[in-house]
Order: C-alpha cells, then structure tokens, then sequence
C-alpha cells in the first residue's frame, strides 16, 4: 500500500476591515513611519472593530476552505484552532467554529503555540491523518491580537495585527503533502513575549487591568536573535528529514514577524528572495494566522503550482518554533 500523508487540499483566509496605518499611529505614540518601515518593514496591519472577535474572522476563513475543498462540513473530523487571543476562556474558540460551521462529527480544540500555532497544528493533523485517527482536518490560525495591545507602548503596538487563515487537510499518496514536519518549544523563554493578567494567577481584576497586566509585554531584541537561530535550525531539520536541499525550495513562507528576521534566516538558508513569501507590510504579525494567510494569498496569486517544494517556518511565544515542509 502507497505511503499516505497529510496533503493540503485547500485553503482560506479572512481579515478584518478596519486599516491602521504607519501614519495612524504616528498620531498615537512617539513613532515613525520611517523607524517602523525600516526596523519591521510594516506599513499596515488589520484591526479588528470593538464587536470583532476571533472565531468570526475563523468561520469565514474556513468557509472559504471548505468551499473550495468541496466538502461538507459534516466531513470534517478534526478541528484544530491555532489561537492566543480565544474569544473567551471556555469552551474553547475550535468548539466555537465548529458549532458555526456545522462541523458536528469533528474532535475540535485550541491549540496555544502563539505564532507556530498553525504549524503545530499542520504537525497534529499529519500525524493523525497518517495514523489513520482523522481523515478530513480543518485547521485554522486566527488571532484578534490587537485587543491585547497596549497603544501606549510604541515597542509592541506597532507590530502586530488581527487575521485568520485555514487549511483542509486529507490523505494523499507518500510523495506529496506534508514530507515532513517538526515542533519545539523552550519555556525558559517565557517572559520574552507574554501577557501576565488574566489567567489563574493574577487573574482579571480591576487591579490588574489598570496595570495593564492584560497586554503583551515583548522583549523584541531578545526575540529577534532566538527567532532567527531557531527558524534556521528547525528549516535545515525538516529538509534533512525529507533528504531535500534549501536548493530543491520552489516556495520559502515563513512567519510574518519582522522583514529583517525573514531576511536573516533566507539569507542563512541561501534561498533568494525570488523564493520568499512576504506580507508583512500588509498585514504587520498576526501570529498563529500568518502563515495560513500567506499560503492562502500564495495559492490565490498562482505563486503555488503542483509538485512545488513549500518550506514553511514560523516562530513564537512560549517560546515555540517549527518548520514544515510540503511537496504540493
Ligand atoms: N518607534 C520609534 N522608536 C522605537 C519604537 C517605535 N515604534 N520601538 C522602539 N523604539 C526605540 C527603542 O525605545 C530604542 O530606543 P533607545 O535606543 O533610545 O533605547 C530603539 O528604538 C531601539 O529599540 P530596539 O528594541 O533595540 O529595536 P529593534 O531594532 O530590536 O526593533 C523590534 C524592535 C522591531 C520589536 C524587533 O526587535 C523585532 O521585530 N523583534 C522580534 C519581535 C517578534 O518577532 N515578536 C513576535 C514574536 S511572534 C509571536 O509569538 C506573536
């Protein structure tokens, strides 16, 4: 019998309306457009509106999956949502999606990994898909992050945005699919990126959010240095796993956290930008749902043909990485 993996049959994406712009939040901290441009190489970012949530932006994304996968959600077994920004604590924002989605005979659960929340969930999804434990999975990437932001501090407010991105996952014969995958995480790092407030320790009280313990507090420079030695390792290991060369990649999306990050580890791994994915100045960091995003707007832009070789690579809080690479 042929070797089954997990293939991606289709994908989505979904994002709020609302813009804010470089020039946005020069009017609401001491910033730039040129300091922004230059250190992130962000130029917008996506911001959900007060009576946005994530699981919306969640739905639409996987409805477009689904559409384009041809399916019924009936069919769909396994539901995995990438998410830190859950649309309250229980039950959990995957249940939330399913019940909207009439995806009634799937197991669905959040997975937290921050930005390699969706790449952990590829990985879940192949291995199950593999084991023959699930045979159609939906796994989504969707954030609102900016309601965690604080637009006071000009060090993280200009960073990140809102999103979500999905992908519908089935079997398909050993050459093709995901060839091979791999997750870490080190939480020695904890504190590099992490919102104290609102948990079973400091909990949500009125004390805690006049702190503002409820925002993200990021370390960046920390982060960048972690980031690019980690999601240079993890590509070198899934490339060795697969026995393919940084040479043989058609397609290099990873993590929409910072051009200068991206641009480091391309350049560490030898892949010209011609093979590079980048949206940040679109989008700015939205976490768990860059990587779906990026893909989704790949497949749209006819940048993914059949057979290309997709190295995707991503990096977060916890801190978690991973890497997974894809013959489509
Ligand atoms: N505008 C103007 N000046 C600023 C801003 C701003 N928005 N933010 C910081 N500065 C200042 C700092 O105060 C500092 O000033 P000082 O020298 O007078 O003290 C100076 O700019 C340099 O600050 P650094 O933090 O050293 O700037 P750096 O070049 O490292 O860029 C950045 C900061 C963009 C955050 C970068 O470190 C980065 O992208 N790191 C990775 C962050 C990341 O990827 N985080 C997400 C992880 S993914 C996830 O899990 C969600």
């Amino acid at each position: 019998m042929a070797k089954v993996n997990a293939g991606i049959l289709a994908t989505g994406h979904s994002y709020p309306k609302g813009i804010l712009t470089n020039a946005d939040l020069e009017k609401m901290v001491e910033t730039s457009d040129e300091w922004i441009t230059s250190r992130t190489g962000i130029k917008q970012r996506r911001k959900a509106a007060p009576g946005e949530y994530t699981s919306l932006f969640a739905v639409q994304a996987a409805r477009e999956a689904i559409e384009r996968a041809r399916i019924d959600p009936s069919e769909i077994d396994l539901l995995i949502c990438a998410t830190v920004t859950p649309d309250q604590i229980l039950p959990s924002t995957g249940c939330l999606v399913q019940a909207e989605l009439g995806a009634n005979n799937a197991a669905a659960f959040d997975i937290a990994a921050a930005c390699s929340g969706f790449l952990y969930g590829l990985s879940m999804a192949n291995g199950l898909i593999r084991t023959g434990q699930a045979r159609c999975a939906l796994v989504i990437g969707a954030e609102v992050l900016t309601k965690y932001v604080d637009y006071t501090d000009r060090s993280t407010c200009v960073i990140f945005g809102d999103g979500a991105g999905a992908a519908i996952l089935g079997p398909v014969d050993g050459e093709r699919g995901i060839l091979a995958s791999r997750i870490k995480s080190d939480g020695r790092f904890a504190e590099h990126l992490y919102a104290p407030g609102g948990g079973t320790r400091l909990g949500s009280t009125a004390e805690t959010i006049a702190r503002g313990e409820h925002y993200f507090k990021m370390k960046g420079n920390e982060l960048f240095k972690v980031a690019v030695r980690s999601m240079t390792d993890i590509s070198r290991e899934v490339l060795e796993q697969a026995g393919k060369s940084a040479d043989e990649v058609d397609l290099f999306i990873p993590h929409q956290a910072n051009q200068r990050i991206t641009d480091a580890v391309a350049n560490k791994l030898e892949v010209d930008s011609s093979r590079i994915y980048s949206n940040i100045s679109m989008h700015g960091n939205t976490s768990s749902a860059s990587i779906p995003i990026a893909l989704d707007e790949c497949v749209e832009a006819g940048r993914v043909k059949e057979g290309d070789l997709i190295l995707m690579a991503s990096f977060g809080g916890g801190v978690t990485w991973g890497g997974v690479l894809v013959r489509w």
